[in-house]
């Protein structure tokens, strides 16, 4: 299909122009919004046609950087090239492109990790600062001028609505098809104007299936031919089947005895391929006519979904391997019906997560002997990804697990530390933590009692004395109080494993 095909805006077609006539719109130190989420939905010409202006305009002695706030993460073609050209002065709020990550952590560009269900709203308060361009993927514009989302919704509505100017993607590879698959919300204010948002299922359609936008705002469509991140991942490992064995062995226990509905709960899942073996596990387990109310749809959901053991999903974004793409694309009438789009904002909504009893699966860098836990840094400073949904599913499911092998590095690091490194999701949020080792449920237990737990069921084997050991003394040490911590030694683990690539002290 082409171009005009999708732009049936007719007015539109005067603004078409190349990706390089595009970027040169963008002025240097503008603020950016782009489309994206987990590798799907993200501009692939523009970007790289901003870094190749960049690259020119540092030859010419110019310095050329913007600041670019997304859905969460994109790809290659958008961070990757991006950060290779040094064009990226901000980032914003979630990035998993090797280049950026080496760039944020060089002090490069600065990078704000936030909770995804934050973004839109702390943009329309204000807090981020001024939006002058977005920068959105779509599939086509309709006759009435109505944008067709495309494999991601993110913020784009958001961008759309707060930018002083628009530049519109136009994606001519993705299957028209995917028209009608989206629920665009259009009914949140800001607060003292808020009202509860109408949603009781994880599956209701509450919005419109198209974004809107200003069409005098358009200042140039480009389009792309071109898929998305091909997100693939391994098979599960053994350690991936056994954590995901563990889970849906507590789920079913937890139905037995009364503290989970016979209906079974939305399911949330982060991704990575823990989170997918546990959607395999859920393939074959008890459960039926599943639901998901996650923020990203990767292959295992889609599984579900065609094996019929889900009934519906809900996310912000589909991120697929090219393969289940593929099956995607061609079994698209049958995902239709069964697949809903939303913003970000919707699909992480606290209000929603806590309503509907969303059970929240993610993973984490590591944990600490009374449940906080680390998923974002490495040794306590080197970003990783950043929290991206975590926090929104976390705090407010119905039951949370967060879960990880129990040693990285082969087993030169333990995930189980006597304290967090960097702490995300507190004590607090903490319910279950599953290593392959096991599966501590914390539910109703003091940090004494924690401790002990996580150290039974979740520690390795070659570092259960040594935290036993860290625990003992503390206690002593600490005569009774609350959480007991050696302060001269609480990071000592992480000290060694910087000193002599190992947290074992032989
Ligand atoms: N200390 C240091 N490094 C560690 C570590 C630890 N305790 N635990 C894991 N790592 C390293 C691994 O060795 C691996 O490094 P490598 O890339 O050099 O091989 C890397 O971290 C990723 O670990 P892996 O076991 O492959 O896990 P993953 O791909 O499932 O990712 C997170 C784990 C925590 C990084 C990832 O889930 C994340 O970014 N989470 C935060 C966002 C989130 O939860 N989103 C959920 C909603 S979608």
């Amino acid at each position: 299909m082409s171009l005009n095909d999708r732009v049936r805006y007719s007015a539109l077609h005067a603004r078409i122009m190349s990706a390089e006539q595009a970027a040169a719109l963008i002025p240097a130190g503008a603020n950016v919004g782009m489309s994206g989420f987990t590798g799907a939905g993200y501009p692939k010409a523009l970007p790289q046609a901003i870094a190749a202006h960049a690259q020119a305009e540092h030859a010419a002695g110019r310095p050329y950087k913007i600041n670019v706030w997304t859905g969460a993460s994109t790809a290659a073609e958008c961070d990757g090239a991006l950060a290779q050209a040094h064009a990226m002065g901000q980032r914003l709020p979630f990035n998993t492109d090797p280049v950026a990550r080496k760039a944020i952590n060089a002090g490069e560009i600065d990078f704000i990790d936030m909770h995804l269900s934050h973004v839109a709203q702390h943009a329309w308060f204000g807090f981020l600062g001024h939006m002058d361009v977005a920068v959105v993927e779509v599939l086509g514009v309709t006759a009435d001028g109505l944008l067709i989302p495309s494999t991601a919704v993110g913020n784009n509505k958001t961008w759309l609505e707060i930018a002083d100017k628009v530049i519109l993607e136009v994606n001519t590879k993705p299957s028209a098809k995917m028209e009608g698959m989206h629920d665009i919300y259009y009914g949140t204010a800001i607060p003292p104007r808020r009202v509860p948002i109408n949603m009781t299922h994880a599956d209701d359609r509450i919005g419109q299936p198209y974004l809107q936008v200003d069409l005098n705002k358009v200042i140039a469509v480009v389009e792309t031919h071109k898929g998305d991140r091909d997100n693939v991942f391994a098979a599960p490992d053994a350690n991936s089947n056994t954590i995901a064995a563990s889970i849906i062995d507590f789920l079913s226990q937890e139905m037995k005895m009364g503290r989970l509905p016979k209906e079974m709960l939305p399911i949330q899942s982060g991704v990575g391929n823990v989170a997918n073996a546990v959607l395999a596990g859920l393939l074959t387990g008890p459960f039926d006519n599943l639901l998901g109310f996650t923020e990203v749809l990767q292959d295992g959901m889609l599984d579900l979904l065609r094996s019929g053991k889900m009934s519906r999903a809900s996310a912000t974004a589909i991120s697929l391997s090219n393969r289940a793409y593929q099956d995607f694309e061609d079994n698209i009438d049958f995902y239709r019906d069964r697949i809903i789009l939303r913003p970000q904002e919707i699909s992480n909504h606290p209000e929603l997560v806590r309503r509907l009893g969303v059970i929240a699966m993610n993973s984490m860098i590591e944990a600490d002997i009374y449940g906080n836990i680390n998923s974002t840094h490495v040794m306590g400073s080197s970003m990783m990804n950043g929290i991206g949904g975590s926090g929104d599913f976390a705090r407010n499911g119905y039951l949370s697990f967060f879960v990880t092998p129990s040693v990285a590095k082969g087993g030169s690091i333990s995930c189980i530390v006597p304290m967090c490194s960097h702490v995300d999701h507190t004590e607090h949020d903490t319910q279950i933590i599953v290593t392959e080792q096991g599966l501590a449920d914390l539910r109703g237990l003091s940090p004494k009692q924690r401790a002990k737990v996580i150290i039974n069921q979740c520690a390795h084997p070659d570092y259960r004395p040594m935290l036993h050991d860290y625990l003992d003394r503390a206690m002593k040490q600490s005569a009774g109080l609350h959480t007991p911590h050696i302060l001269t030694e609480a990071l000592s683990w992480h000290q060694r494993y910087l000193d002599s690539g190992s947290m074992k002290t032989a």
